[in-house]
């Protein structure tokens, strides 16, 4: 009999079918989104399941789940995951890194962009109809080239964004919890910087580190007080790594002048009052979504299961199990 697992998420039919030769499946191509009751019904009697970080596994839902084995996250942030709930329970966990760094740098770029050039809010004036002619003042943005660019979190795709600052021709300063060796900073032409250099040095400050209790609130009023009335902040990352409220304080106040967002706090009910603000840039949690990058982020979480229940030996378990 073959094991049976959930994938708790629409997905690709061909990871269905890669899934469908080695498990009894049972999918949800409706992608309703399952509360924690559902969850812990559907997982009972199930070896493993493809999940993404709308699920949250903890201790309370492993208790109910003592068939399961492994949890493979569709994502490569696992902050949905209590890994010590899962080591305990032996199941195992694993996320999808590598294969989303270079798409998910291209869009923190887009952020860049269109924060700095005001583009998502001249383009609203134009489809409202107001546009009456060209003028020396309109929207005049912040440039992005030879500008200094702040990364905090210089991991595989704070990498990729410094990178691609080379061709903006930009200065470079991140800041970690440990200095990048040499190589790396060569690669990106970035130096290390501490956290308060960064802040006020910084003509747009990019988030690219994992969220955790130690990451909750990197970005607050104090942060955002130090940073530039003329600087931008970008997070695609995750909520909660920066205080919504404070922010949403900042960028009214002029603070700072503007924000490219792809996550929130409480996702998917953000904070309405963004919503009152121009300064804002804002996507609903797709910096890795392309076509590509999802596929492949579906297919590894898939590889991750087929090897957890076959091997044991998951490519990218995170856990000691
Ligand atoms: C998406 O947010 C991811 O962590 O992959």
């Amino acid at each position: 009999m073959k094991p049976k697992v959930l994938v708790t998420r629409e997905v690709f039919e061909d990871v269905l079918q890669c899934l469908s030769q080695y498990f009894e499946v049972t999918s949800n191509q409706s992608d309703v989104v399952m509360d924690p009751e559902t969850l812990a019904a559907k997982l009972s009697g199930k070896q493993g399941a493809i999940i993404t970080l709308s699920d949250r596994i903890d201790a309370a839902l492993l208790a109910r789940c003592p068939n399961l084995k492994a949890v493979c996250n569709i994502a490569v942030g696992y902050n949905n995951i209590d890994l010590a709930a899962c080591t305990k329970a032996g199941v195992m966990a694993t996320n999808t890194p590598g294969v989303l760094d270079d798409t998910t740098g291209d869009f923190t770029w887009t952020l860049i962009l269109a924060t700095a050039r005001r583009l998502t809010e001249a383009e609203a004036y134009l489809r409202a109809g107001k546009w009456d002619g060209w003028k020396l003042k309109q929207f005049l943005g912040l440039d992005v080239h030879h500008a200094t660019l702040g990364i905090f979190g210089l991991g595989r795709i704070g990498q990729v964004v410094a990178r691609r600052a080379i061709g903006f021709e930009m200065r470079v300063i991140y800041h970690d919890v440990r200095q990048a060796v040499p190589e790396v900073e060569q690669a990106c032409r970035a130096s290390f910087a501490t956290k308060e250099e960064l802040l006020s040095q910084a003509d747009i400050v990019t988030i690219h580190v994992p969220y955790s209790p130690a990451t909750h609130h990197l970005i607050g009023k104090s942060e955002l007080g130090r940073m530039k009335p003329t600087a931008i902040l970008i997070n695609a990352s995750r909520g909660g790594v920066v205080d919504d409220a404070a922010l949403i304080e900042a960028l009214r106040s002029g603070t700072i002048a503007g924000a490219g967002l792809d996550v929130f706090e409480n996702e998917p009910k953000l904070n309405p009052q963004f919503l009152e603000l121009k300064n804002v840039v804002m996507a609903p949690h797709i910096a890795s979504s392309s076509l590509a990058t999802r596929h492949k982020m579906a297919m590894l979480a898939a590889e991750n299961l087929v090897a957890a229940l076959t091997t044991g030996k998951p490519p990218n378990l995170l856990n000691p199990v």
